[in-house]
């Protein structure tokens, strides 16, 4: 008889204690918690042939977003595909899965880890992966409607059941129902307090309405639950600064990046994405860092050779930039030239917005600022295609404003900075952008003013001289 899963999915296993260390590596997936890769490793290292073993590898590997993770993803599928012949269909599909993320195509990965999903709606690891290949993929919608479409198959007798929440939570914040959202999250941690997840959900939808001292508690008040021992603390601790750097308290948001965003010379390709990020978001409002930028930059450095996904990329460009690093920006610059012109969805993502993001910034950071605007204009539209949340995608809107205020572009920056008050009125930030906006448009009418006066009060000389002045012979 074929054995199962804790959630009821088909396993071609043998061993019970197999399918029971797998359930517990999966457990520690779906919360961050421990170490899920070791402990799937000790399984295989008992039973090299369970097939799910290796699925889990891969998708942990496939999950990281990292080139660096790319021979051990490979190994992993290789390794799977030997034992096809005795898998499962649900098991071909997870190794399917995987082999089309080897070969570039990141969406028909995502589309076959939910073809997955749609026979067997409990995978956990199918939907788990599936969704995070939404957020890589700017899926806002897939998000929120690919759990949905399995919502219904669950309820609190299945293990799991409060995580799948949690990524439904996430679904409906980047779908803008943010009261559903955040009910839903709620209810996650009502099951599971220690829920990274779900309450980060919960944290996007008060940095997205602007909630800002609520935000602020919500996370300190329960960061015992998400931090100790934690893969996902780094970012939580990112909303966190987020919110205080809202308020413009820039000493609380640098202690929280010494100490919560990046507390180690960390190499996780996601770590070093919220640092870069945090740092840049400090760097347009001119904060001073002290000396954070050059080890950042010193260590993707180390990537700059990578190109495997633009999000990444434009990350590390912001490093170079602020870093003064022209030799590392130049030449990540031109692997991503040359990257846009090969095959796979990262080609795509690379071309669209990965470049345009990059010379925005290279501009940005030769104080050509009208360049960088009119590169940032048409990209901000379609930025969602190299994936990532609306908090993080809004540092490109950001970068524009502060790009049209510092040119002098007086219409467009109030147009962005009005449009900003407009959708988060609560927040400081945003009234400080606008006031300087107009503070650029007042000093332009002045300019103009001023001009148009002396222009006149040469006409009146040259009347005046030719006045005084005997008319020629
Ligand atoms: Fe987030």
């Amino acid at each position: 008889m074929a054995l199962h899963d804790n959630r009821g999915n088909p396993v071609s296993a043998t061993r019970q204690q197999s399918i029971d260390g797998y359930d517990a590596a999966l457990h520690l997936l779906h919360g961050y918690y421990g170490d899920p890769l070791g402990a799937i490793d000790a399984v295989l290292a008992e039973d090299p042939e369970f097939v799910m073993g290796h699925c889990f590898r891969a998708a942990l590997m496939l999950i990281s977003s990292e080139a660096a993770a790319v021979p051990a993803l490979v190994q992993s599928v290789e390794a799977a595909e030997r034992l096809a012949g005795r898998a499962n269909d649900r098991e071909r599909g997870h190794i399917a899965a995987a082999r089309a993320w080897i070969e570039g195509d990141f969406e028909r990965a995502v589309w076959l880890y939910g073809s997955v999903l749609a026979d067997h709606p409990r995978d956990g690891l199918a939907l788990q992966v599936a969704h995070l290949g939404d957020f890589f993929l700017g899926q806002s919608r897939m998000l929120r409607d690919r759990v949905a479409s399995v919502l219904p198959r669950w309820h609190t007798g299945v293990p799991g059941y409060g995580f799948v929440l949690g990524m439904h939570a996430f679904g409906l914040e980047e779908m803008g129902e943010y009261a559903r959202a955040e009910e839903t999250g709620r209810a996650a941690l009502a099951l599971n307090p220690r829920d990274p997840w779900a309450t980060h959900a919960v944290a996007h939808v008060m940095e997205m309405q602007g909630r800002h001292p609520e935000g602020i508690r919500w996370l300190e008040d329960s960061s015992q639950d998400w931090s100790p021992d934690n893969g996902f603390a780094f970012h939580n601790w990112w909303h966190l600064a987020l919110q205080y750097l809202d308020l413009g308290d820039h000493p609380r948001v640098l202690n929280l990046y010494d100490e919560g965003v990046r507390p180690h010379a960390s190499n996780v390709v996601l770590e070093l994405i919220d640092a870069s990020a945090l740092l840049w978001r400090l760097h347009l409002r001119g904060a001073s860092l002290g000396d954070r930028w050059r080890p950042l930059a010193d260590t993707w450095a180390g990537r700059v050779d990578e190109t495997y996904y633009a999000f990444n990329d434009v990350h590390a460009m912001m490093a170079f930039v602020a870093d003064g690093r022209q030799a590392e920006a130049q030449r990540l610059l031109s692997n991503l030239e040359r990257r846009a012109n090969e095959g796979g969805t990262n080609a795509m993502m690379t071309s669209e917005v990965g470049i345009a993001l990059s010379r925005a910034l290279l501009a940005f950071g030769r104080e050509d600022y009208t360049t960088c605007a009119q590169l940032l204009l048409p990209v901000r539209f379609i930025a969602h295609r190299f994936g990532g949340s609306h908090a993080q995608r809004d540092l490109i809107h950001l970068t524009l404003t502060e790009a049209a205020t510092r040119a002098g572009m007086a219409p467009l920056a109030q147009a962005l900075a009005e449009e900003r008050v407009e959708i988060k009125p609560t927040s400081p930030h945003n009234w400080t952008l606008l006031q300087r906006a107009r503070m650029v448009a007042i000093n332009r009418r002045g300019a103009e003013e001023a001009q148009l006066h002396s222009v006149r009060a040469q006409h009146t000389a040259v009347s005046a001289l030719r006045a005084l002045t005997p008319a020629a012979a």
